[in-house]
């Protein structure tokens, strides 16, 4: 058996760089392509041959995901669950506090993925690629540009036998192109590894701290692991862990700009993987569209889209209504916004910018004949006048 593990992480910081969608809704649970960011690693999941679980890891409360979970739990006729750490302990942490519960279903492999990567997820192929090498781990990874690696994991392989031969974290001079896509799969060997560097740093803890555990019962208090730094780079170059490349589309989601480029990919995957999704695909579609609208747009439920709007590379969320001659271009509308009469809502579109895509939080009014450009407005604002270039507070 298979059992899949997602890392989705937990509101750490109020202000984070999701910032102002994360305030209404958990980042994973943001829609990319109308379907919840988490819903499409889970979904490449039911391609893994005798998958038997998927478990979401995190540290947001439970009832944030109980309804997502039971619906995708039914749509999909997989079982997922999420577990709820009480604290955050890291990537590698995180999945050994719940190894007895990922090892019910005594699997041979799990795989680990991150909830806020945009990739094909080739996961069986990665399966069959992990089972030929024979090490305990088997890391995606993707060549991307020299200036961008160092965002990333960067590592070096073997070009022939694909081990892993060196990993660095982020780091500060250029390693390598060869980047860490933050999906993996490992024998259940991984809880090993992980327990060896936890009672090697713990060895380094003060002994009266070490005593003071022991005497209470409690758990020693370096649960903290960092699956790269601390898992992967030492074990490079040891046959123990191999990387499978790929040549598809990867982007990392951490702010809201990417999740729009990211919404976009998954929109053109479709065209080929699901087009009954699509309005636009294959003439089982659910909506009617009858204006100037795309490429790259979803619109969510209880829009209202008024006569000669523009819509291009946009997301709108639930209950915006965009009255008529409005125009949406590279943005986000947050829910229950409104955006008047021949106002446009616009930005560069480089989404990899602070200010390339505009974004509107919950309940911003746009009053009509405004111009909203390369901005990001917080909830609850009302604009009269146009902005550029700014971030309304
Ligand atoms: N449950 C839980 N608990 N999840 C966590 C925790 C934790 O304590 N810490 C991080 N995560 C989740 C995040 O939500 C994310 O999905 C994933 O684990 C990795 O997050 P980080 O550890 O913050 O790393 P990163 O995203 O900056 O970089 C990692 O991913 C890149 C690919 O996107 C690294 O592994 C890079 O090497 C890699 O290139």
């Amino acid at each position: 058996k298979v059992v899949a593990v997602i890392m989705v992480g937990g509101p750490l910081k109020v202000w984070t760089r999701f910032r102002p969608l994360s305030l209404n809704i958990p980042k994973p649970l943001f829609p990319l392509a109308g379907q919840p960011m988490v819903n499409h690693p889970i979904s490449a999941c039911k391609k893994i041959p005798n998958l038997a679980q998927v478990y979401l890891i995190g540290f947001y409360e439970e009832r944030e995901f109980a309804l997502f979970v039971s619906s995708i739990s039914n749509e999909l006729r997989v079982p997922v669950r999420y577990l709820k750490e009480d604290k955050p302990h890291g990537s590698a942490g995180g999945l050994y506090n719940f190894r007895d519960r990922i090892m019910e279903d005594n699997p041979s492999h799990i795989f680990l993925l991150n909830c806020d990567v945009c990739c094909s997820f080739p996961l069986p192929e990665m399966l069959e690629a992990h089972k030929s090498y024979g090490g305990i781990g088997t890391i995606l990874v993707i060549k991307v540009s020299p200036e961008s690696a160092n965002q990333f994991g960067e590592l070096v392989a073997d070009p022939v036998t694909n081990e892993l031969l060196h990993y660095t974290e982020k780091p500060e001079t250029f390693v390598s192109d060869r980047i860490n896509c933050g999906a993996y799969v490992f024998t259940p060997d991984i809880f090993t590894a992980i327990q060896g560097f936890s009672i090697f740093n713990n060895l380094l803890l003060p002994p009266y701290l070490i005593f003071e555990s022991i005497c209470i019962g409690r758990s020693l208090p370096t649960d903290f692991v960092r699956l790269d730094q601390d898992i992967l780079s030492p074990l490079a170059g040891k046959k123990k862990l191999y990387v499978y490349e790929t040549r598809d589309f990867w982007e990392q989601i951490k702010t809201p700009g990417m999740s729009l480029k990211c919404s976009g990919l998954y929109l053109a995957q479709f065209r080929f993987t699901a087009p009954h999704l699509l309005a636009n695909g294959d003439g089982t579609k659910k909506a009617t569209v009858s204006g100037d609208i795309g490429p790259n747009v979803s619109i969510s439920a209880n829009a209202r889209i008024g006569a000669g709007v523009r819509l291009v590379d946009c997301i709108i969320l639930d209950d915006v209504e965009i009255k008529e001659n409005g125009v949406v271009i590279h943005a986000i509308v947050g829910w229950k916004s409104s955006i008047g009469r021949w106002s446009r809502v616009q930005a560069s579109g480089d989404h990899n910018a602070k200010l390339g895509v505009t974004i509107l939080g919950e309940s911003v009014t746009v009053e009509d004949e405004v111009v909203v450009t390369n901005s990001i407005v917080l909830p609850n604002k009302t604009l009269n006048v146009s902005v550029q270039e700014e971030i309304i507070l």
